[in-house]
């Protein structure tokens, strides 16, 4: 009942409504309108006594870095210690001292390093995917046969995880991400998926533990095990199944998003085409070949091209559209909004990467903008650890996809995840065309 709530208690009924439209099923299939109307709110407006939205651009990047905000627990009906708590042990839901503990754990073994040296794994992913739909003559859909294979390919050999288990992972993924989006109660189906995964992983652990090996699911093993009390077996596991679907939901929306993008502006993949094969030295053998470098006639134009094109992805369509927050202390205030301690956010990341007070006509996808910084990976403490895997394995997709397959097109109308939170395609039926 702060005097703040009550200066601003004029336009929270708009905000109310507005977060109402947003989680209705019209506002799920296309919130940009609704972002539109929630910037003339300005940055921050009032929802309710001690909850706010915060739409503009620096708003939201204002909040993510600000110590004085931090994450909830979430609420999952299973008293602290059911298997969706897992996921309140994981650094996604972390506050200090515990998320900086866990941060440098997970960053000592998740290293730019380790990821710069998946890049001809990554290569040779995307090449055998797209020759496996070379082969095919009817339509496939790219959401089942590229867009979740990859990053679970990619993923699943960073952690250790068996190839053989892939195909069952997407629905176990989707089922427990079900638990992000803001529509109240948790389902059965998500406890499951969060049992089954738990169960699995608690398997991996104790399989490497006997056994070490190469890869992820061993280094916090060794982290875990080398200090005692430093990584609980619960955070370990929580860590473990977050990593795996942070890993593959959103990189997967990322790659079915811009290919529809793409598959909807024929100039622009003609453009990439180009750029793409300008870059190249020799035609795609299958193998695991290192990007082309120095003897092509214009060294680099079609990354560059290409990163571009997924920046604007990235802004235009964020795989996370939703992200929230609670005032940890006393005082703090967004955009001159004072917030009281205890209060929650809802950032609107979406809308922020449409502030037209950052872009202009932000409304139109323009992979030649100048200074596109989406906050589609977050910002500050919590910034997504796999940011440069995720560009990663994008660029090197859309590379390879261009290149060889410049004639693909849509072969029916893609179908929409019916989801707020995590924005993207179920099903994106296509047709690659002769190979270029
Ligand atoms: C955190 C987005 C891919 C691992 C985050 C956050 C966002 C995000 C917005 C911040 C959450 C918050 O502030 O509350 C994305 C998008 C991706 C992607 C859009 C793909 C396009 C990945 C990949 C991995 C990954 C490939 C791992 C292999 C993580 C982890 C965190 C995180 C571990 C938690 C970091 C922390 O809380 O300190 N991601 N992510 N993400 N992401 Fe990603």
């Amino acid at each position: 009942d702060g005097s703040a709530a009550t200066a601003s208690r004029g336009p929270s009924g708009a905000a109310a409504t507005l977060v109402e439209r947003l989680l209705a099923p019209a506002g799920r299939a296309d919130p940009y309108p609704l972002y539109a109307e929630a910037h003339r709110l300005g940055p921050v407006a009032r929802i309710a006594d001690t909850l706010y939205l915060v739409t503009g651009y620096q708003a939201v990047d204002q909040l993510l870095r600000d110590p004085g905000f931090g994450l909830y627990t979430m609420a999952t009906g299973q008293g602290g210690d059911g298997p969706l708590d897992l996921l309140n042990r994981s650094i996604l839901r972390a506050n200090p001292p515990d998320h900086p503990r866990m941060r440098s754990l997970i960053g000592k073994v998740f290293t730019r390093r380790r990821v710069a040296a998946l890049a001809p794994q990554v290569e040779r992913a995307v090449d055998d995917l797209l020759d496996e739909l070379a082969a095919e003559r009817g339509p496939v859909d790219f959401m089942d046969r590229f867009a979740f294979r990859l990053p679970v390919t990619v993923i699943c050999a960073l952690l250790g995880v068996e190839a053989r288990d892939h195909a069952r992972l997407r629905p176990l993924a989707a089922d427990l991400t079900e638990v992000l989006e803001l529509t109240g109660p948790t389902t059965p189906a998500a406890e499951t998926a969060a049992k089954d995964l738990a169960g699995r992983f608690a398997g991996l652990v104790a399989a490497r533990r006997a056994e070490p090996r190469d890869d992820l699911v061993s280094a916090l093993v060794a982290v875990r095990d080398a200090d005692d009390g430093r990584l609980s077996d619960a955070e370990l596991l929580g860590n473990l199944i977050l990593l795996l679907v942070a890993g593959f939901e959103t990189t997967t929306s990322l790659l079915g998003s811009g290919l529809a993008l793409l598959l909807d502006r024929p100039e622009l993949l003609a453009t990439l085409h180009a750029a793409t094969s300008a870059a190249a030295t020799a035609p795609s053998t299958g193998a695991a070949t290192a990007p082309s470098a120095g003897a092509a006639t214009e060294p680099g134009t079609g990354d560059a091209a290409v990163a571009g094109f997924v920046e604007e992805v990235l802004r235009y369509e964020s795989p996370v559209q939703v992200l929230t927050r609670t005032a940890l202390v006393d005082g703090r205030s967004v955009a001159d909004q004072p917030v009281p301690r205890g209060a929650d956010l809802i950032a609107l990341v979406g809308a922020a990467n449409r502030d037209p007070a950052r872009y202009p006509d932000p409304d139109v996808f323009d992979p030649s903008r100048a200074d596109v910084r989406p906050l589609s990976f977050g910002a500050g403490a919590h910034v997504c650890l796999g940011n440069s895997l995720a560009r990663l394995e994008a660029t090197v997709a859309f590379t390879q996809l261009v290149r060889r397959f410049p004639a693909i097109r849509a072969a029916g109308d893609p179908v929409r995840r019916d989801r707020l939170v995590l924005r993207g395609l179920q099903s994106l039926p296509v047709r690659l065309g002769a190979a270029g």
